[in-house]
């Protein structure tokens, strides 16, 4: 375990929490280097040996650092706005291991993107492939393509993080496909690579995979029988990790699925985990301001809100949260809320933990993923640091925003 307690202190790598808050003050953002590089090493071991591209999901955590760690270790980008292509760039990730996603991209990004030489957009629409074929016709450039269509296949996570449903509003509905690939043919500007899919996040189950990827790969045999030149299979992201009681899917397993149904295929594949690469990297800590104590329960009031980790008010996300000091009984029971003028502004309710009081530090686990990310300055709350641990050194890979900054 890289957050493990010794001598009732919890540490990260091999520095005790409570020093960083010393140095930093809370709250903040820990990660472990050891932690982010052995998640990805065991997801590009997984595929070695294939020709595979692990595109790392820069929307689960976009910190320059990070994506700096990843990009050494042979990382490529799946990006979902200018600014993350940006980031990715500044990162020294190589234009052709940059994918483009999102079901909105405009045309300013678009012409960034083409004139960037990214390696691969993943369009979502007849509309957005005929604009593509546009923006790349007035650039003298064709745009590379690949086709994300939805299989259909309800991946069985939280209804607002499934996305390859016939309601969800991601990919080509499969009925339209054909047509769809029909139309792009004939634009001059757009070069079909392949296909795409991506069918949710935080999935937990090797079944909804198994589904879509044998769909998707079916569809891939036809329309090469029916004469298109795909050579790119992108099978997105969506792997979940353990924030409670889940079972995770063993990346092994993962892999073992995947190169069964591309075996026959001859193809690139292209993978986009985000949060099983980032999410168990990274605790959010923060010290207690209140005990309120009331007829009904009590509550321990933090000095992190929802709008540094947004994930429990937005999706009703559970993370495990402990004391940064061990006490000696963890016999009380508390709501541990943030100061954020919104009732959702909740980490967790009814959560047994040692007797607290005010200065107390605690940490939420699993904050990694979606949540420095996701960030935002709601009630004019300035972003708070993400400091960086590898063995015994501590880096601040973003410093806290002051007041200056945030009020411009
Ligand atoms: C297209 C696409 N690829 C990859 C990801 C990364 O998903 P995860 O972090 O669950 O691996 C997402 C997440 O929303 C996505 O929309």
């Amino acid at each position: 375990m890289i957050f493990a307690y010794k001598n009732s202190r919890l540490y990260a790598e091999n520095i005790a929490v409570s020093d960083i808050a010393k140095q930093v003050g809370t709250p903040f953002y820990c990660y472990s280097k050891q932690q982010l590089t052995g998640n990805f090493l065991e997801f590009k071991n997984a595929f070695s040996g294939i020709d595979a591209t692990i595109c790392y999901a820069l929307k689960s955590n976009s910190n320059h650092n990070i994506i700096s760690l990843l990009q050494k270790l042979g990382s490529g980008a799946d990006t979902v706005s200018e600014g993350e292509v940006r980031a990715a760039l500044k990162a020294g990730i190589s234009p052709d291991k940059i994918v483009f996603s999102g079901v909105g991209k405009t045309k300013r990004e678009m012409e960034f993107g083409l004139r960037s030489n990214i390696g691969q957009f993943n369009v979502e629409s007849i509309e957005e492939i005929e604009l593509l074929n546009e923006v790349a016709g007035k650039l003298g450039v064709k745009a590379p393509v690949s086709i994300r269509v939805n299989p259909d296949v309800d991946a069985k996570t939280h209804d607002k993080i499934s996305t390859g449903r016939k309601s969800d509003k991601f990919g080509i509905a499969w009925e339209d496909v054909f047509l769809v690939f029909d139309k792009a043919k004939h634009l001059k500007n757009i070069d079909i690579q392949g296909i795409t899919t991506h069918i949710g996040s935080q999935i937990t189950s090797l079944e909804p995979y198994k589904a879509a990827f044998h769909k998707v790969a079916e569809l891939f045999k036809t329309l090469r029988e029916m004469g298109y030149n795909l050579a790119r299979l992108d099978l997105g992201g969506g792997i979940g990790i353990k924030y409670k009681d889940e079972n995770p899917i063993k990346i092994s397993d993962y892999a073992d699925i995947i190169k069964e149904v591309i075996k026959p295929l001859n193809v690139k594949l292209f993978l986009e985990p985000g949060r099983r690469i980032s999410g168990n990297a990274g605790i959010l800590v923060s010290e207690v301001q209140y005990i309120k104590k009331t007829i009904e329960r009590d509550f321990a009031i933090i000095d992190a809100g929802m709008n540094d980790l947004a994930r429990p008010a937005v999706y009703g996300a559970y993370h495990e949260i402990i004391s940064v000091d061990e006490g000696l009984e963890q016999h009380n029971i508390y709501d541990v809320v943030g100061p954020v003028c919104e009732s959702s502004d909740i980490f967790g309710k009814e959560r047994r933990l040692k007797e607290l009081r005010s200065g107390d530090l605690l940490a939420i686990l699993c904050a990694g993923a979606y949540g420095a990310s996701m960030s935002s300055v709601y009630n004019l709350r300035p972003l708070i640091p993400e400091i960086m641990v590898d063995g015994d050194k501590v880096e601040i890979i973003r410093k806290r925003q002051t007041y200056e900054e945030l009020l411009g």
